[in-house]
């Protein structure tokens, strides 16, 4: 299977008040075309850090990141976001809806001035709010939403573009398990029409379900299986 996401030797330390934090530590891997790659660790691990990185959303100190070939640091920050846009899904785990947006407008966002012709991220969009139950939360403002349909929003909003690379943050960390269990459904089925997609969880039930399971401790990959 062709390599998609490329993580060579990746550092990242924070200085904090109570010093420095190693949030990263010589991470490599590699994540395939059609995989459903788990990240794995407590609280505090790297976890966002990494996903940030990768997606060339916070600079390394080093190492490097190279998404479909194209290595994402040596791109300028605006050829880098025209880069994500094209090829990357995220979903934050702070979800990062725009406020003043409806759920179906925060979702159709992914297509600015990607798509010319506004038709197909509507019905991208409409099959997306259906898949995800939230039709009847389509004119909803982020405000009126609970905390997990906030989350699918962010899924659906990640989706949109149908990108190469899913990247996601706890994409499941305020769901019941019924809308855990049809993210997940969602993430497998993304992967076996030959996307990549990278999960980073302190939850240690999903790694049952995916074909690469990385462990992360303390800013350092501990177990590969
Ligand atoms: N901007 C920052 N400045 C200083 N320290 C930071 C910064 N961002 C993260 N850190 C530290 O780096 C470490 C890794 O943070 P990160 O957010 O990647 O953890 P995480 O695994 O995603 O945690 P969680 O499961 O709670 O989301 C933590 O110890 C955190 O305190
Ligand atoms: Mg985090």
């Amino acid at each position: 299977m062709k390599t998609i996401v490329r993580v060579e030797k990746l550092a990242k330390a924070f200085r904090g008040p109570t010093g420095k934090v190693n949030a990263l530590d010589d991470i490599s891997f590699t994540v395939d075309a059609g995989q459903l790659t788990v990240v794995q660790g407590p609280s505090g691990c790297g976890k966002t850090t990494l996903l940030l990185a990768i997606g060339g959303l916070l600079e390394p100190d080093s190492g490097r990141v190279f998404v479909d070939g194209q290595e994402m640091h040596s791109l300028s920050a605006d050829a880098r976001a025209r880069f994500r846009a094209d090829n990357i899904g995220f979903v934050f785990q702070q979800f990062h809806l725009v406020p003043y947006l409806s759920v179906r407008e925060n979702v159709l966002t992914a297509a600015l001035g990607r798509i010319a012709e506004p038709e197909p991220a509507a019905k991208g969009t409409n099959e997306l709010l259906a898949r995800f139950g939230l039709q009847e939360r389509a004119r909803h403002l982020p405000a009126e939403l609970s905390t997990g349909e906030r989350q699918r929003t962010a899924l659906a909003r990640a989706l949109l573009n149908r990108p190469k690379v899913l990247l996601a943050d706890e994409p499941t960390g305020n769901l019941d398990p019924e809308n855990a269990e049809k993210v997940w459904d969602c993430l497998r089925s993304f992967a076996s029409d030959g996307g990549s997609v990278l999960v980073v969880t302190h939850d240690p039930t999903p790694a049952r379900k995916c074909q690469q399971v990385l462990r992360l401790d303390q800013g350092r990959l501990i177990a590969c299986a």
